[in-house]
């Protein structure tokens, strides 16, 4: 059967970052919707095109054109025996959608939980490389040399989406149309929280434990 992880949780969370690591551990693909729209604004393919207009406001991407960015990608063959999403679904339409196609699937959700003005701060240090994206945090997790890349020597930059304003909107977005969904998930039995405030560390082996120990 196969596993899924949904890392749900506000703009800053940590679901890339934690993601990244769980990815490694446990062997499954890290899915970003975000990373894919991103990939697709800087090919400038079509789907990219129209999704820049909704991210550069901070407002959530229509959800044809994710199902066709994350449906095409989940096809893959790295991802039969399950992935970890980060940043999908969204709100109760995507989650129903996914429902339908994962329906022999064994998901969890972890809800990574932190307040807006800690965000908000967490997300004015963060930096991303701008070749393949890897995400550094200018005080936690800062590269070894300032501005570079520790994986692949890339230029890292400030996301365009990361400016205050627009992380103010993230987070009405997310208030109105993902949180919902912790009530969604919470209702079906297969939501568990963790501080996202805590060590890298201390969050991705409370994860573990969760994965490990809840069927
Ligand atoms: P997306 O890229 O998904 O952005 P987001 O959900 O707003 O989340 P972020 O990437 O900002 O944060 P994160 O939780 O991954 O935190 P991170 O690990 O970087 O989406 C961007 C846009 O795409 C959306 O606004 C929307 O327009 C569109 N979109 C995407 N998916 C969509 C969908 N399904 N439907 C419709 N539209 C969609 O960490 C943040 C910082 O904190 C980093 O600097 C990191 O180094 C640091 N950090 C993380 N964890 C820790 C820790 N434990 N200790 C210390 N520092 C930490």
């Amino acid at each position: 059967m196969k596993k899924i992880i949904i890392l749900l949780g506000p703009p800053g969370a940590g679901k890339g970052t934690v993601g990244e690591k769980l990815s490694k551990l446990l062997n499954f693909p890290l899915i970003s919707t975000g990373d894919l729209l991103r990939e697709n604004v800087k090919e400038k393919t079509e789907l990219g095109i129209k999704a820049k207009e909704y991210m550069e406001k901070g407002e959530l991407v229509p959800d044809n054109i994710v199902f066709s960015v994350l449906f095409e990608r989940i096809k893959n063959d790295d991802c039969k025996y399950g992935f970890i999403l980060d940043g999908f679904p969204r709100n109760i339409n995507q989650a129903e959608n996914l429902n339908k196609l994962l329906e022999d699937g064994k998901t969890k959700v972890i809800y990574l939980k932190a307040d807006d003005d800690f965000l908000i701060r967490r997300l004015s240090n963060r930096r991303i490389c701008e070749k393949c994206g890897a995400i550094y945090h200018l005080i936690n997790l800062p590269p070894k040399v300032e501005g570079i890349c520790d994986k692949c020597g890339g230029k890292l930059i400030q996301r365009d989406d990361d400016k205050e304003e627009v992380v103010r909107n993230r987070l009405k977005v997310y208030h109105n149309l993902t949180s919902p969904l912790l009530n969604y998930y919470g209702n079906k039995g297969i939501l568990f929280q963790v501080d996202a405030t805590k060590k890298l560390e201390e969050i991705v082996s409370e994860i573990i434990k969760i994965e490990k120990n809840n069927g």
